[in-house]
This record gives structure tokens, C-alpha cells and sequence, in this order.
């Protein structure tokens, strides 16, 4: 079996592409350290790249910009694979103002390549998209809550666990960044409704794993660990740090598209994050870092937070679990973190 995975130097990606080789399939992966031009050499994603080219017997790396409308069909067309992943994308919330055609470019534009490169050459290619939990712009910030020592939490029990899938996308302020990943995720929904072919959208909570090129910007929990074991100021924009997130080790989520290509359906959405498993605040994370690593963190909390961000989020996963029930969680936050530190070798 042959998989594509677009977006393969970066953490999701690259946890896929061992996943897959270990289970003896052909990986392509299609990178081209776009992370790099945008985030800076903290971004660069080389070096998972040549890890996977060193360590994965079968992979083959492909130096392209999914922007490139013609180089997709023809790789696409040349590798005919049995299966995609598609994770490359601009993946900011706060850099995609900077930089909105990259932005858009890349993650509309280029999902559109992929999806009709796939279209032409094979309609029944399972496809599945990394989508975010963005879509639902800053509407999740209109859910009834209240405040706890360490935390936010929901004061409505319809959301005792967590968002559902049924959660409006519309009239709220997104980022141009979950703007033009609303415009990824309505077009993957689309091919499969329209062209019935198997497409499914997984909309990510906080997604955090060992090879994580963390940036103050993008990748919470990876950046939060190795900022503070690095003894560098670690900002905490706005809420007083009691956001709650609900963090996915990369692991979990990789299961999660296996289980798909198992059985897939098309046009579905699922919402997919650590859930009522695996969730924290940020000063909850903090914490945690400082009881596992046993050290001390300055800690600087802002007054002012980022545009558009969650106060609270944690995905429902019942959807999931529903329609796929042998898809388990090994991963909570505590977990996740351990890990974490101990790969920054502390
Ligand atoms: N990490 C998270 O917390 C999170 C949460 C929700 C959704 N997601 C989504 O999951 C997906 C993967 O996220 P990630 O954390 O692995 O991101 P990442 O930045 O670690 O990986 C993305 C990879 O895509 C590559 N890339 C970017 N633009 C490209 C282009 N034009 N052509 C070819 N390659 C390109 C980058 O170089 C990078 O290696 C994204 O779609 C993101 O929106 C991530």
C-alpha cells in the first residue's frame, strides 16, 4: 500500500509517516520546509525530514509546494497512491494576518490541488484532511462559563463534554487563518458530498507530540515546555491563563486516520482533540511542567489576549467514538508532558 502525506516534515505529518511504515506501507512525503519561511529557523523542519529519510525504510521524500497546481497533479498521477494525508498548511492563528496570501495560498488553494489532483486520478482514495477547531472562529467564546481557581470551565450542561460537530461556523471572527481553513474544510466536505468520493475532516484541538518544531506562534504545549526548561520568558496572553485547551498527542490522532482508511465515509466531520481525557489551562500546564521537571517558572501573564482565541474549548469526540469505537486514547495531558520533557533530555 502506497501513502501519501502532505505536510510530512512537520509533527503531524511525520508521526503519520512512521505509523504507516511500520505497518509496512510505502510512505511519500510531500514537504517543503515551508514552516521555516514561516516562523524562522525555530520553524525549520530539515531535520525531521532527514530523520525520516534515514530512519524509515521506503520513504521517499518529495520537495513540493502545494501551491503548485501542476507539480501535485503529476506527483499525484506519478505515485498513484492508495491513500492521502493531507497536513501541510500554514498553521497560525496570529502569523496568518502577516502573510494572507500565503496564508489562503496554501491552506484553500493548495487543499483544492490535492483534492481535484485526487479527483482526476482517483475517486475512490480515501482522504483525509487535518482541519482545526478555528472553524468555529471565536463563537465557542459565547458558551456560558465560569471561573475556577485554576481554570475556566462550562457553565451550560450542554457542553459538559465538550463541542460537538453541530457548533455553528458562521458570523464569528475566525483569523484569516481559520478563515481559509473554513474554505479547506467546506471544499474536502464538498468532495465528498458532491463527487461522493471517501473525504473526512478531523477538526483539531491542541495536537502536541515529540517532534513538534514549537514556536511561540503555533505548537502550545511543545513551545510552553521548552521555553520554560529552557529558563526563557513564557508569555500567557490574556483570561489570566485559565484558557482551557484540549491537547491530542500526535499518536492518538495518527490512530485516528488508520481507523478512517478502515472504514471510510465521505464528507464527514469529526471534531478531534484530547477531549474531556486530556485537557488543561494554561496555568494548569505550568504547574504541571514545574512538578514534573521539578523546577521553578517565572511567570508573566498578559492583560491582553490573542484576537479570536478560546477561552475554553474542549472537542466532543462521542461522533468518533461512535462511528469508530476501536479508536482509544493512550495519551492525557500529564503524559504528553512527561514526554515532553524528558525528549528536551533536561
Ligand atoms: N498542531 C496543532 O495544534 C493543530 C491543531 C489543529 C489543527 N492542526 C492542523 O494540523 C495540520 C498539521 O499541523 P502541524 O502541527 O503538523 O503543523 P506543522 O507546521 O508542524 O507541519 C506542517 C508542515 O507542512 C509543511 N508545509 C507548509 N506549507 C507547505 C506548502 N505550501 N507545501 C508543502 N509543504 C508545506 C511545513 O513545512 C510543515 O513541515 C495543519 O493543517 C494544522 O492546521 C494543527
Amino acid at each position: 500500500m502506497k501513502l501519501l502525506v502532505t505536510g510530512s516534515s512537520g509533527l503531524i505529518g511525520s508521526e503519520v509517516c512512521v505509523h504507516f511504515s511500520k505497518l509496512g506501507w510505502e510512505i511519500h512525503g510531500v514537504d517543503n520546509n515551508q514552516r521555516a519561511s514561516f516562523f524562522g529557523p525555530q520553524g525549520d523542519t530539515r531535520w525531521n525530514q532527514e530523520r525520516l529519510e534515514r530512519d524509515l525504510p521506503g520513504f521517499v521524500h518529495h520537495e513540493l509546494d502545494i501551491r503548485d497546481r501542476e507539480g501535485v497533479l503529476a506527483l499525484i498521477n506519478e505515485v498513484k497512491p492508495d491513500a492521502i494525508v493531507h497536513t501541510a498548511a500554514q498553521p497560525s492563528h496570529d502569523r496568518a494576518a502577516a502573510i494572507p496570501f500565503d496564508d489562503f495560498d496554501t491552506n484553500a488553494v493548495g487543499t483544492l490541488n490535492l483534492l481535484e489532483a485526487n479527483r482526476q486520478v482517483n475517486v475512490e482514495v480515501p482522504f483525509v484532511h487535518m482541519s482545526t477547531n478555528k472553524v468555529y472562529g471565536d463563537r465557542p467564546n459565547t458558551i456560558a462559563l465560569k471561573e475556577l481557581e485554576t481554570r475556566w470551565d462550562y457553565d451550560d450542561p450542554a457542553y459538559e463534554n465538550g463541542i460537538t460537530e453541530e457548533f455553528s461556523i458562521d458570523q464569528s471572527k475566525h483569523s484569516l487563518f481559520g478563515a481559509s481553513k473554513v474554505a479547506a474544510d467546506v471544499m474536502v466536505q464538498e468532495y465528498g458530498r458532491y463527487f461522493g468520493m471517501p473525504t473526512c475532516c478531523l477538526r483539531g484541538g491542541c495536537l502536541t507530540g515529540p517532534n513538534h518544531s514549537g514556536v511561540e506562534l503555533h505548537g502550545f504545549l511543545s513551545y510552553l515546555v521548552k521555553c520554560n526548561l529552557e529558563g526563557r520568558e513564557y508569555s500567557v496572553f490574556g483570561y489570566k491563563g485559565k484558557q482551557v485547551r484540549d491537547n491530542l498527542h500526535s499518536h492518538d490522532l495518527v490512530n485516528s486516520f488508520w481507523e478512517f482508511f478502515k472504514k471510510p465515509t465521505s464528507g464527514e466531520i469529526y471534531n478531534m482533540g484530547g477531549g474531556r481525557h486530556s485537557n488543561c489551562s494554561i496555568i494548569e500546564a505550568l504547574d504541571l511542567v514545574e512538578d514534573i521537571a521539578n523546577i521553578s517558572i517565572e511567570r508573566s501573564i498578559l492583560k491582553k489576549s490573542r484576537v479570536g482565541d478560546h477561552i475554553w474549548y474542549i472537542s466532543n469526540l462521542t461522533k468518533f467514538k461512535k462511528h469508530y469505537p476501536n479508536w482509544k486514547q493512550k495519551y492525557n495531558t500529564k503524559k504528553i508532558i512527561e514526554e515532553l520533557i524528558s525528549n528536551e533530555k533536561y
